[in-house]
């Protein structure tokens, strides 16, 4: 893997900027890549995210034997007559999404699949769906009795199930969800907070059956004929575009315009806390195809500390480019109940710490969280990504407010290739 480095500068004007080009959602990217297998026709897909990660699992759909054709804008995906037993192994790069969701998948199709990944992939815990789908017939089978990955998983039919939870995740529902759709009878799966939904509402409109009934449980019915296939425009992903979003929150006088994000509620939590922080933030709905689109406006303004605690996994993710929010906050702020920061691309507590201290900022930590102390003025360090992209870009994002050297970032390249563009672009 090349290594990159990345040099930011602190910003000496504000800026108010319409961003447009921020990169695609990678959860429905991967999506797209996986569920246009379970039809009998073409799916085209417009803005698939050309990401390391996504670009993996377009990849390994191509193994299975779909025909993948790209004309530079929209990305057709013809699936095989039947999914075949792949040559080679199937590499989900740094993608725990691709690992978690294709595990589900490929646990019901017959044949041999070897699913493995980076150096970091390979580090990340697999059990969590090895031992429901193991528990339904699934023969899956790896590393620290098939926790870590490298994974073989001989597929073959599945029995139904139900199955509550322990973690509200939504790569172990969607896994979960992809073998019951495969099964003979009716699933139901629960989680104690609705995690991100797009599996649930793409595989619907493609012509699933699966719905929310009684008490937080999910009935997914099996699928008896192939899928229709997906024709859709990939929204932004607010995940990404959220760095942009802390951008304009911690520059005094600035403001971004962020176009065509998802609004899904599972998705926009950390928006909702920028503005409890008090950040001025805009929800503008556009669209609706699937899912609810449309554009959010963040400017800045003075910032208080904030207490995350519930709803931990609407975000998740943007919690590292919180943490530079939460950093320069008048009062303190706390994150709690988020263990599960520890098992992502990096362990994301000890990250975002360590590099915080780098920066002068005081904290306590907690094996679930953290507290950061809030009122810090932040100075320049040189900052190891960890190979994890959202470490990188989330104090890239910090350099705006005082120089920043961030090393090993090419791990940028799994979500967002265009961020160094777009960050330069704040300057004019
Ligand atoms: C994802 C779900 C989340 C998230 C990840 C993408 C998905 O993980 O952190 O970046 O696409 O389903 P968990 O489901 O493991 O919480």
């Amino acid at each position: 893997m090349e290594y990159k480095n990345i040099s930011v500068e602190k910003l000496v004007k504000p800026f108010n900027i319409v961003i447009d080009n921020i990169a695609s959602d990678k959860s429905i990217s991967h999506r797209c890549a996986m569920f246009s297998l379970l039809s009998n026709r073409s799916s085209t897909i417009k803005n698939y995210l050309r990401g390391e990660d996504t670009m993996d699992s377009l990849k390994i759909a191509q193994m299975l034997g779909a025909k993948v054709e790209d004309d530079g804008d929209i990305i057709t995906i013809t699936p095989p007559k039947k999914l075949s037993e792949p040559s080679d192994i199937l590499d989900c790069g740094n993608a725990g999404t691709g690992m978690r969701l294709y595990a589900g998948l490929l646990a019901g199709i017959e044949g041999s699949f070897v699913l493995t990944g980076d150096k970091y992939l390979r580090s990340r815990p697999m059990k969590r769906v090895a031992d429901p789908l193991r528990d339904i017939g699934a023969k899956i089978d790896g590393r620290e009795d098939g926790n870590k990955a490298p994974l073989h998983i001989r597929g073959g039919k599945l029995k139904s199930f139900k199955y509550h939870s322990p973690i509200d995740s939504a790569q172990v529902k969607s896994a979960l969800i992809l073998a019951g759709i495969q099964s003979d009878e009716v699933s139901y799966y629960k989680e104690n907070l609705l995690s991100r939904d797009h599996t649930e509402r793409m595989l619907n409109g493609m012509g699933a059956n699966i719905k929310n009934i009684e008490d937080g449980w999910i009935e997914i019915n099996p699928i008896t004929e192939p899928l229709k296939p997906l024709n859709i425009t990939v929204p932004t992903d607010p995940s990404s575009a959220f760095f942009f979003a802390v951008a304009a929150a911690i520059v005094p006088k600035a403001k971004v315009t962020l176009k065509n994000l998802t609004l899904n509620p599972t998705r926009i939590e950390a928006y909702k806390i920028l503005e409890k922080m008090g950040a001025k933030v805009t929800y503008i709905k556009t669209d609706d195809l699937y899912e609810p689109m449309g554009d959010i406006i963040v400017e800045h303004n003075e910032l208080n500390g904030v207490e995350v605690s519930t709803n931990i996994a609407w975000l998740i993710d943007e919690l590292p480019a919180l943490s530079i929010a939460m950093s320069i906050a008048s009062s303190s702020s706390i994150v709690k109940n988020a263990e599960e920061l520890r098992v992502k691309e990096s362990d994301r507590i000890s990250a975002v710490l360590n590099s915080l201290d780098l920066c002068g900022v005081k904290f306590t930590e907690y094996k679930d969280g953290y507290k950061i102390d809030g009122n810090s003025t932040l100075r320049k360090a040189t900052i190891d990504s960890h190979g994890d992209h959202r470490i990188a870009m989330s104090f890239a994002i910090a350099g705006l407010l005082c120089d920043m050297d961030i090393v090993d970032t090419q791990c940028i390249e799994t979500s967002f290739p265009n961020f160094e563009e777009l960050l330069e672009s704040l300057k004019n």
